[in-house]
């Protein structure tokens, strides 16, 4: 008969606090792999999302690698609101504390060039947008209270500009973008980072079928750069880093130019 104990916690010593976090869009793409890289960097970690059997593999590979629990699936829709104060504090007594939180839930539903489509831009505001600020006004008031914790958001370069090609994703994450601004604005006197994360392409399903696609990077790549800025505590990065100096350029081609760039 197999061993149906769950594996042990991983023990907390002076040179190895157990670090936690907190991963919501953990399923897959560049979630599933920042899920990986942290807890190959010894986080404990709470990974959300909706599809089941995918974030079970993970938490299995995950806590398999690590010859300990590591990781915890919880099965959860952003849209659900109205459960999430109370689904923080299962797993805040779960994990026993939280370091890290990051927001990475996402959607993308392009429209045809002349098309508009109010369901689609619901839906993509509500996943990218409302499910985040539905998240992270509690996290935000429990680091506050706490004077402890780092906040990342997934945005993207979308958001720095509005583009021809899918309105509804450029406005959800520049929308995003402001919120986290204003978050690191009010927290950063307790102590609290917020980074906000903006990729440019990144190989993913969320990617599959867009056409005018360059500097496209891999799911590890983003995870590391993103790592990277979180042991850093920085505000902002890109990844790649080059997208930090192209778009210094894009957010200044007048509009009669940039209208016309069909991307
Ligand atoms: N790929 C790119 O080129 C790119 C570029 C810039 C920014 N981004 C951003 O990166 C983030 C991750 O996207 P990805 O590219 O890795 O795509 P992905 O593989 O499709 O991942 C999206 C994640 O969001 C979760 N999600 C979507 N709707 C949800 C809902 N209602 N409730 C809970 N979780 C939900 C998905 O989990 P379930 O479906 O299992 O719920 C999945 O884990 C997104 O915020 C995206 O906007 C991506």
């Amino acid at each position: 008969m197999p061993d149906a104990r769950p594996l042990p916690l991983a023990p907390i010593t002076p040179l190895h606090p157990r670090r936690t976090a907190v991963l919501v869009g953990a399923s897959s793409g560049i979630g599933a792999a920042l899920a990986r890289q942290l807890a190959g960097e010894g986080y404990c970690l709470a990974l959300l999302a909706r599809r089941e059997e995918l974030l079970t593999a993970l938490c299995n590979e995950i806590n398999q690698t690590a010859g300990e629990l590591r990781a915890r699936p919880y099965l959860h829709d952003v849209l659900d609101y109205e459960n999430i104060p109370g689904l923080l504090q299962t797993i805040l007594s779960d994990l026993g504390s939280i370091d890290l939180f990051i927001y990475n839930a996402g959607v993308s539903h392009a429209v045809g060039l002349k098309k508009f489509d109010f369901r689609k831009d619901l839906l993509t505001m509500e996943v990218n947008l409302l499910g985040a600020l539905a998240w992270l006004n509690p996290v935000a008031a429990m680091f506050q209270s706490l004077k402890h914790g780092q906040i990342v958001g997934i945005s993207s370069v979308a958001g720095d500009r509005g583009r021809v090609g899918n309105p509804s994703y450029n406005a959800s994450k520049a929308a995003l973008s402001s919120y986290l601004e204003s978050l690191r604005n009010r927290l950063t006197k307790y102590g609290i980072n917020v980074l906000t994360v903006k990729p440019g392409f990144v190989e993913t399903d969320l990617l599959a079928g867009a056409k005018g696609t360059f500097w496209v990077i891999s799911t590890d790549q983003a995870a590391r750069d993103i790592c990277k800025a979180i042991r850093k505590r920085k505000q902002d990065v890109y990844t790649p880093r080059r997208w930090r100096w192209a778009l210094l350029i894009i957010r200044n081609i007048p509009s009669f130019i940039f209208r016309k760039l069909v991307f």
